[in-house]
């Protein structure tokens, strides 16, 4: 299995660019299902997650085409399987969102149920009931969910839980049904406002997006479309925690601050000089020790648990005691005992991590959990004195395009051993 190797210490001080938001071009992708025509797809991530959606809708009959500038053109046309098997959903549980398109465009579709992840158990009971609730019948067994319908009925579809992907699966299905959806408890996530600015762009007709009741007319067809995708707030996070973990100073572009709100406060409050620009963040610590934060994660728009490993690693480092509490998944917190290899001082009580900052800590082999745990990893790499290898770096390669490169480009001292 490949690694990556750190040599941490030094300050971190460069510019890089970012790359598009996998958690909306993977649903954006999924979206193409709906679709009669040819349509394309800008500002795409070069990440594994993307390459395994392309072959599960590869699988089902769509035609791909990449140009030079990781443009998508997909044609949907031919999409005669409605099958997203097992082994490829196994792998990433955004295989989902194939699900609601596919019943809403060809009226059948049987998908894997995508099973647990490390972070948690991540049922999808609130996608089903809420397709169930615009007149699908949907089947759970031998691991597949069975899906079929004539024609989708537009309904009041109360969520009891903000789920983003599962808002995404019915805002899409809504979008070919008949009558008009209600979505309540809807979740606000820049992605989700992304996926319905795609959709009408598509000819659809969304409204609310963005606030916590989505309502969708229902149309009979999607159109053609160019659609490039929301920069990644979450790689952008994780760059400026780059900065603030080594005492650095670094500017990212083709950014959208305005979708980090909280995470740019948090920065703030852990001593952070910003200079926000229209698709620019400057971050300068001025060679200052970050300051301990204490946070709460929960649906946007407060803290993101996507960034919740990012700052627990800022804290390892930070002047004080950071309180560090997640809300949105049950076991996001297998960062903290690589963490402590590195030579952190961190107590996990429940939900909550109390982060003691230590003025150093020394390189050591440690080994990545999930996508963000790992990218929290390499954050710690940066900052610890000496050589840290991070292994099953694949994960990483899921969410982050070139890592390596990029934080490279900030100045870090780091390199991929091939597996
Ligand atoms: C999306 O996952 C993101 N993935 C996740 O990003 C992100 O962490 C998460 O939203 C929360 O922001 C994509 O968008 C592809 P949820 P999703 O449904 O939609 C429970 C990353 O690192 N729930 O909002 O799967 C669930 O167990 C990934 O980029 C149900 O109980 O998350 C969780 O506790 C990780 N039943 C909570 O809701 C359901 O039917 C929120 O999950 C659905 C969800």
């Amino acid at each position: 299995m490949a690694k990556i190797v750190i040599s941490g210490g030094e300050p971190l001080n460069g510019e890089v660019w970012i790359s598009g938001a996998k958690n909306a071009v993977l649903p954006i992708l999924a979206s193409t299902l709906l679709c009669d025509e040819s349509m394309s797809i800008g500002n795409v991530p070069h990440l594994h997650d993307v390459t395994t959606t392309m072959e599960l809708l590869g699988q089902m009959g769509a035609q791909f085409i990449i140009d030079e500038r990781m443009k998508i053109h997909v044609d949907p046309r031919h999409t005669h399987n409605f099958h997203a098997p097992y082994d490829l959903v196994k792998t990433m549980r955004a295989s989902i969102l194939v699900l609601g398109p596919l019943v809403a465009r060809y009226g059948e579709a049987h998908v894997s149920l995508p099973g647990g992840c490390a972070i948690g158990s991540r049922p999808v009971d609130l996608h089903i009931r809420g397709l169930q609730a615009l007149g699908a019948e949907l089947v759970v067994e031998n691991g597949y969910i069975h899906a079929k319908a004539k024609r989708l009925k537009g309904a009041r579809v109360g969520m009891d839980l903000v789920t983003v992907t599962g808002t995404e699966n019915i805002m899409m299905a809504a979008a070919l049904a008949s009558g008009t959806t209600v979505i309540e408890n809807a979740a606000q996530e820049p992605e989700v406002v992304d996926l319905a600015n795609c959709l009408n762009a598509m000819g659809a007709q969304v409204s609310g997006a963005g606030t916590n009741t989505i309502t969708i007319q229902g149309v009979e067809r999607l159109h053609g479309t160019h659609y490039d995708v929301l920069p990644d707030r979450i790689e952008t996070g994780t760059f400026l925690v780059a900065g603030a973990i080594t005492s650095g100073r670094v500017l990212l572009k083709k950014a959208r601050p305005n979708t980090l709100d909280s995470v740019l406060s948090k920065l703030e409050q852990a001593g952070a000089h910003l200079n926000v620009g229209e698709d620019t963040i400057e971050l300068d610590m001025r060679g200052n020790r970050p300051k301990a934060v204490t946070l709460t994660t929960a649906p946007y728009p407060a803290f993101p648990t996507d960034m919740q490993a990012q700052f627990v690693a800022l804290n390892t480092v930070a002047e004080g005691v950071g309180v560090v509490t997640e809300t949105v998944f049950e076991n996001r917190f297998m960062h903290v005992q690589e963490l402590q290899r590195l030579g952190a001082d961190i107590r996990v009580e429940g939900n909550t991590a109390i982060i003691r900052g230590v003025p150093e800590m020394t390189g050591a082999p440690i080994m990545a959990t999930d996508l963000r745990a790992s990218a929290c990893l390499v954050l710690a790499g940066l900052v610890a004195k000496g050589d840290t290898t991070v292994d099953r770096v694949y994960h990483i390669d899921r969410g982050y395009e070139c890592i390596e490169e990029k934080l490279g480009m900030l100045g870090a001292k780091i390199r991929r051993l091939p597996s």
